[in-house]
């Protein structure tokens, strides 16, 4: 360990990869609580080199800090540096991110990352270079921004067995849902308004496809369930086919549509999927509203917990960026053995229970139909769903806001069930849909009771 002349320990030195809105917020707010931060840290956290495509752009970023920092367009040399300590990759995506950093593992050095994409899709390859060298991955703005939910996971409930984790882990997505739900809008229109107001990226298809959400889900799954990340076996369904009739309907049976990613312990395997989900409109997590994070974390000896806050923006997620440099700073020279294992199991511990197909997950659902509003069709519908041993919850027949002429005579009816496996729910769905009465195709989504 290397001390000043005073004797003091000399500052832990960052190297980092990419200075945009996390990169900046990153920096910004190390410099500014430094003094604070090396108090809690036990010495100083430097940043002494940026690596940007464009330094003219950071330069004007930097301001007067500039003097304090060697930027470069080198992302090579900063990776290779042998006075750096910690390599923060705030890059983003699963190609340049992914080569280095495995580059800076392999050089010895420890990596802070706010990817999910990369973590999510190469995870395993990634903690087992980590594992060999003796170095630390630490991922807390990965997953829910400003939350410290891999810390709740991996440390502050290691005590329980994890029953469920479901959470509102993108915030565009919740931000566009709560416009669809209070001011009427249709999804097109709500998502204009979140890229006007810089919630949702340019190219906003890995937010409203649930991709995003898939990545740490699939992340949070790994820790809480002691399971490798496979986000290859995650099923992903985001709100880009929902429906504004549909978030009407399900406010006035009692419910609200949200985005949630879920993790959930079952006697078969474990379920992993996101999509848009009915929840009782009286939970808390239900109340999440605009940009907002949310996760719901059920286990056996604490109960439910719940963690709320900002899921994105620079110093939110700089916040657990720094967080984790801390971290590592702290635990630089222990025993690598005695550190929490990056998936919170032992590496060597990890289980090898099925991440279960979607067709076997258990849930109610939620359906809406046009149909001839005529005698039987009811009695033809129900007949189907109770050969399927599915059972009715609710039942809802509103009038059809005609369209055309062709569609008089129809009307909407909303049936909520109980819990099926979703393949019986696939089976009734295609008989219902082959009856000559019913005018529509069957609008499905997945419901979740979270009691
Ligand atoms: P930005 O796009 O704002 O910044 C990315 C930075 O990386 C920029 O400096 C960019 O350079 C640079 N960069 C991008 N692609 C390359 C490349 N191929 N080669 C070299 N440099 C590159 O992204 P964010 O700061 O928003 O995100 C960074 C990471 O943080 C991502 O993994 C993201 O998922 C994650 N994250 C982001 C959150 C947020 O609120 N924004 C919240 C939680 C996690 P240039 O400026 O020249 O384009
Ligand atoms: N695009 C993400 C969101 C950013 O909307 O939540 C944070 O990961």
């Amino acid at each position: 360990m290397t001390h000043d002349t005073r004797g003091m320990m000399e500052p832990i030195k960052v190297g980092l990869l990419g200075f945009g809105t996390v990169g900046s917020g990153t920096f910004n707010v190390l410099r500014r609580n430094q003094e604070e931060i090396s108090r809690r840290a036990g010495r100083g956290i430097e940043i002494t080199r940026v690596a940007v495509r464009n330094p003219a752009k950071a330069q004007q970023v930097l301001g007067d800090a500039l003097g304090t920092v060697a930027l470069t367009s080198d992302f090579a040399a900063v990776v290779d540096d042998p006075s750096l300590d910690i390599i923060a990759e705030m890059i983003g995506g699963t190609d340049i991110a992914r080569e280095l950093v495995l580059r800076a593992i392999h050089n010895g050095k420890h990596v802070v990352t706010a990817n999910k994409a990369l973590l999510a899709v190469h995870g395993t390859e990634i903690f087992e270079a980590a594992r060999v060298k003796g170095v630390m991955v630490a991922f807390e703005a990965a997953v829910a921004g400003g939350i410290p939910i891999i810390k709740a996971l991996r440390e502050g409930l290691t005590a329980n067995r994890i029953q469920y984790i479901a959470g509102i882990i993108n915030g565009t997505t919740n931000f566009i849902l709560s416009e669809m739900r209070e001011r009427g809008l249709d999804f097109a229109t709500a998502l204009a308004d979140a890229q006007r107001l810089g919630y949702a990226e340019a190219d906003p298809t890995f937010d409203v496809e649930g991709i995003d959400a898939a990545h740490k889900a699939t992340i949070m799954a790994a820790i809480a369930f002691g399971v490798p990340v496979q986000f290859e076996r995650a099923y992903v369904e985001g709100i880009t086919r929902l429906d504004a009739l549909d978030i009407r309907y399900a406010e006035e049976l009692g419910y609200r549509i949200k985005l949630l990613g879920i993790a959930r312990r079952t006697t078969q395997g474990i379920e992993l999927r996101v999509h848009p989900t009915l929840i009782p409109a009286k939970r808390l997590i239900a109340n999440v509203q605009g940009a907002m994070n949310a996760v719901l974390v059920y286990g056996d000896a604490v109960g439910a917990t719940l963690y709320y806050g900002k899921g994105a923006g620079a110093e939110p997620t700089a916040s657990a960026v720094v967080a984790d440099l801390v971290d590592v700073t702290r635990l630089h020279t222990a025993d690598p053995n005695n550190r929490v294992p990056h998936l919170a199991f032992q590496p060597d511990r990890l289980a090898t229970t099925p991440i279960l197909p979607i067709d076997e997950v258990t849930s109610s659902y939620y359906l809406r139909l046009r149909v001839a509003d005529q005698t039987g069709v009811l009695a033809d519908i129900t007949r189907i769903l109770a050969a399927l041993g599915i059972s009715i919850d609710a039942l809802l027949q509103k009038e059809s806001e005609v369209v055309d002429a062709s569609q008089a005579g129809e009307t909407d009816i909303i049936l909520i069930t109980h819990e099926t496996l979703e393949k019986n729910i696939n089976t009734a769905i295609s008989r219902i849909e082959a009856l000559s009465t019913v005018r529509s195709g069957v609008t499905r989504l997945r419901m979740e009771a979270l009691n």
